[in-house]
């Protein structure tokens, strides 16, 4: 099989696994995450086959979205030793997708990423910053009944993963302040961070804006 056969085996399997989404984790976040992972690859030395791969795949064995990642990993695996991935490549793609997420970043579980992983979780995360950022975390909070803003809650700026999980006593405006804006700092490529300048300060403009509003400021 060759690479272009293998990746149109991988984008369906990928669309096969995310259409039914509500929470911002459709198939046009991967879309997106695909086309940014690409553009960022160019500018890295990263082998391209493993960093999309790992980019459409990012989310099929995630805990919010399916209900069983261990039945669901065991089948990733298996798809990607009918589509003819090595040992190596296959561990890689499963290795980044099970360490990648944002909430792998707090209690300090972190573990390092390789190239191609540190790409994909910058793409990833560049689609959680910016226009396309706030209107994913006003679709999610939409989904679990958050409330928009409540100026009395404040921003929990240290969470542990559980806290982090727990979405009672969230807001939408609080969600940029606990992860949105803490993003930009987070990346790990040069590139992406150039990207992440405007779509930080698109999210400062949005936030200031909304205050006024809310206060009856303008
Ligand atoms: P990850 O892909 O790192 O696991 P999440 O699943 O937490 O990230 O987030 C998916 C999308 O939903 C992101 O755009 C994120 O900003 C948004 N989101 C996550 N949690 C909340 C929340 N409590 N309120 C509003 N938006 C949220
Ligand atoms: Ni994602």
């Amino acid at each position: 099989m060759n690479r272009e056969e293998q990746l149109t085996k991988i984008a369906e399997y990928s669309h096969a696994h995310m259409t039914v989404d509500r929470t911002g984790h459709g198939f046009d976040h991967i879309r997106r995450v695909v086309a940014m992972a690409r553009k960022l690859s160019q500018q890295e030395n990263a082998d391209l086959l493993v960093t999309l791969a790992a980019a459409y795949l990012h989310d099929v064995i995630d805990d919010k979205l399916v209900a069983d990642p261990q039945a669901a990993l065991a089948k990733l695996q298996e798809f990607l030793s009918e589509i003819e991935f090595s040992a190596a490549q296959s561990e890689k793609v499963l290795f980044i997708i099970q360490n990648m997420s944002f909430a792998h970043t707090l209690d300090g579980d972190a573990v390092e990423l390789p190239l191609e992983g540190q790409i994909v979780q910058d793409a990833d995360w560049l689609d959680a910053i910016g226009a396309i950022g706030i209107t994913r975390a006003i679709y999610f909070g939409g989904h679990h009944a958050e409330k928009i803003y409540d100026p009395r809650m404040k921003p929990r700026t240290v969470m542990t993963k559980e806290e982090y999980r727990n979405l009672d006593n969230e807001t939408i405006i609080n969600h940029f302040y606990e992860k949105l804006l803490k993003i930009k700092d987070q990346l790990n490529t040069p590139s992406a961070q150039r990207i992440a300048e405007n779509r930080q300060q698109t999210m400062l403009d949005f936030l200031t804006e909304f205050k006024a509003e809310w206060n009856a400021e303008k």
